[in-house]
Order: C-alpha cells, then sequence, then structure tokens
C-alpha cells in the first residue's frame, strides 16, 4: 500500500493507476476503523482494480461542542486495517491540503432541504461540512466510483445529491450497514460506551424491528406514522436513551411517506451515555395502504 499524504504526491500515484488502465474506487473515512471500514473497501474491490482511501477527521463537520478533540485517531491500526483489506493507496492529507486557504475561508457546499432535517436539524452545518470534505476529496482522487455506508443514511443521500448536482461523472455506491453479532451498528462512537451501556445499546436497532414490524402490519394512519414514532421514542427513554428522534421517511429524498410510497427508511438517533448513536432500517412495503373502495373504481369514458 502506498502512502500519499501531500495532494502532488496522492495526484501521481492516481495518474500512475490510471496510466495502467485501472479503474478507481475510493472511500473517505475519519479514521478509527472497524469491520464496517473493511467491508466497505472490499465492496470497493468489487467496484474497481484499484482502492483509494483516506482517513481526514475534517473539523468543518463536526459542531463547537462535538468530539471533534476526543474523536478517536488511531493511525497504526488503521494503517494495518487497509493493507490487509488489500487498499492500495493510502490519503491521509493535513488541513491545509484539504482546506488551502484555511477551513473559515474555503468555498463551501450546501445541499439543501436534506441537509437541515434529522441528524442535520440536531447537528447544524454539519452536513455542510460532509458535502465539502468530500467534494474535495472527490476532486483530488477523481474517482470512477465511491462507496459509502448506508449506516449513514442521510449522508449517503446529501452525497448523492452533491454529485448529482455537478453532474460529477462518479458512481456513488451505498454499502449495508455492518453490525455486531447483537445487531449494534458498528461505530467508531461505540467506544464510548461504558459495558452498562454497550449492553443497552443494541436495543437501538431492536426498536427499529419492532417498530417496522408495526408499520407492515398496520400501515400508516391518517397521522402517517407519528403514533408508531411515539411508541419507538417512549421505548428507547425506557431502555435509557435519551432518543433524539425516530422518524419514518420515504428512502429517496428522506421526505415524509404518502400514502403510495413503498420504499420506506424508518431512521433514529439516540444519545446513550457521551454517545450519540444512528441507525436505521429499509422497509419495502408490500402494497401500500389500500385505497377506500370509492377511489378504487374504474371510471369509464361516456359512450
Ligand atoms: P466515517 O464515520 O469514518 O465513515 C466512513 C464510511 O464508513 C462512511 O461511508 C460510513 O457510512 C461507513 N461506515 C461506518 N460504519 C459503518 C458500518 N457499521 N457499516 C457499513 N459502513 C459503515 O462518514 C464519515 O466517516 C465522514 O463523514 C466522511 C464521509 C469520511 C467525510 O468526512
Amino acid at each position: 500500500m502506498i502512502v500519499a499524504q501531500s495532494v502532488a504526491e496522492l495526484k501521481h500515484e492516481v495518474a500512475r493507476l490510471r496510466a495502467a488502465g485501472r479503474r478507481i474506487a475510493f472511500v473517505p473515512t475519519l479514521g478509527n476503523l472497524h469491520a464496517g471500514h473493511r467491508h466497505l473497501m472490499e465492496q470497493a474491490r468489487r467496484h474497481a482494480d484499484a482502492v483509494v482511501a483516506s482517513v481526514y477527521v475534517n473539523p468543518l463537520q463536526f459542531g463547537p461542542t462535538e468530539d471533534f478533540s476526543a474523536y478517536p485517531r488511531t493511525p497504526e491500526p488503521d494503517g494495518a486495517l487497509l493493507e490487509a483489506a488489500g487498499v492500495d493507496l493510502l490519503f491521509l492529507p493535513d488541513d491545509t491540503a484539504i482546506y488551502p486557504r484555511g477551513r473559515a475561508w474555503s468555498t463551501r457546499i450546501e445541499v439543501p432541504a436534506v441537509s437541515d432535517i434529522l441528524c442535520g436539524a440536531a447537528r447544524p452545518g454539519h452536513f455542510r461540512g460532509v458535502a465539502t470534505v468530500v467534494h474535495r476529496l472527490f476532486q483530488i482522487v477523481t474517482p470512477d466510483v465511491a462507496l459509502f455506508g448506508k449506516k449513514d443514511y442521510q449522508q449517503l443521500l446529501v452525497i448523492r445529491l452533491m454529485t448529482a448536482d455537478f453532474g460529477l461523472p462518479i458512481e456513488i455506491v451505498g454499502v449495508d450497514t455492518v453490525r455486531d453479532a447483537d445487531g449494534l451498528a458498528m461505530s467508531s462512537r461505540n467506544a464510548y460506551l461504558d459495558p452498562a451501556e454497550r449492553h443497552i445499546a443494541p436495543k437501538l436497532y431492536a426498536t427499529l424491528q419492532t417498530l417496522a414490524g408495526r408499520t407492515e402490519n398496520r400501515g400508516a394512519s391518517e397521522n402517517g406514522f407519528s403514533e408508531h414514532e411515539a411508541q419507538a421514542v417512549e421505548q428507547l427513554a425506557a431502555a435509557g436513551f435519551r432518543p433524539e428522534y425516530v422518524s419514518v421517511r420515504r428512502q429517496q429524498d428522506l421526505a415524509l411517506p404518502g400514502l403510495g410510497d413503498q420504499r420506506l427508511v424508518i431512521l433514529a438517533a439516540a444519545w446513550l451515555g457521551r454517545a450519540r448513536l444512528i441507525d436505521n432500517l429499509e422497509l419495502h412495503r408490500k402494497t401500500a395502504t389500500a385505497l377506500p373502495p370509492s377511489m378504487g373504481v374504474e371510471l369509464k369514458p361516456a359512450s
């Protein structure tokens, strides 16, 4: 595995891969890598002939009271994991490589609406920071395909929209969430959990599964899914979480689902101790809630 720290080095290595006719996959990360990240690298290999990964703790996506300083930095084990996963090129930029004019003065990228709801409502500016750094990394790495985890569902959508809006010739691939045996989605922030909290943590996913079952059985009521969502929030609070939201949305744009929408996703964020955990569950309603019989009658043209 070749390690590049400067933009010039990285571009030089990418040019060599291109000259050899290799299709390039890219997987950006914040580091402190786990089996979820390793899975992304392995999937990347299936989509391309060369895999480029980056590790950069992007200050722009952390709020002023968030865990930027505390975010675990583990360069040695990260390097070993990436090497073992068959990554060809690792980019380890510093702040000046990413924000040459200084982070406060750099152009920001804003994907409106979808950045302001759910996690974006609780973390103002977070998705602006994500869209900005991913755009910058795309510009440096110029991959053919880039892979992102569905664990960060809203992030994946922000990146898809940003890529489409700029017309970037990069295929965006969403990869299924890797979980521990008890269902907890793997996350670097799980390290913040003490043993008692770690025991409770899988209840986040279990709650989403219960909600999915209720949704499938009963469908939306007049108020959409709000009754089911409120039950899930109560369930989480009773288990010891401080829930931020549980929400049933449409997969394609995270808007509130209408009666005809079949491809849904349940998203949740909840605090447990000092860890903010997120998770989601995609569900496919086979038949949307039936229309009242009167609306199902076909109108025949008058003869
Ligand atoms: P990070 O949290 O390090 O995640 C890097 C990638 O790994 C993301 O695409 C994320 O969705 C994916 N990932 C994390 N946990 C996963 C799991 N359990 N299963 C599958 N995929 C998982 O997300 C970021 O970094 C940053 O916001 C970044 C995109 C790098 C921009 O700074």
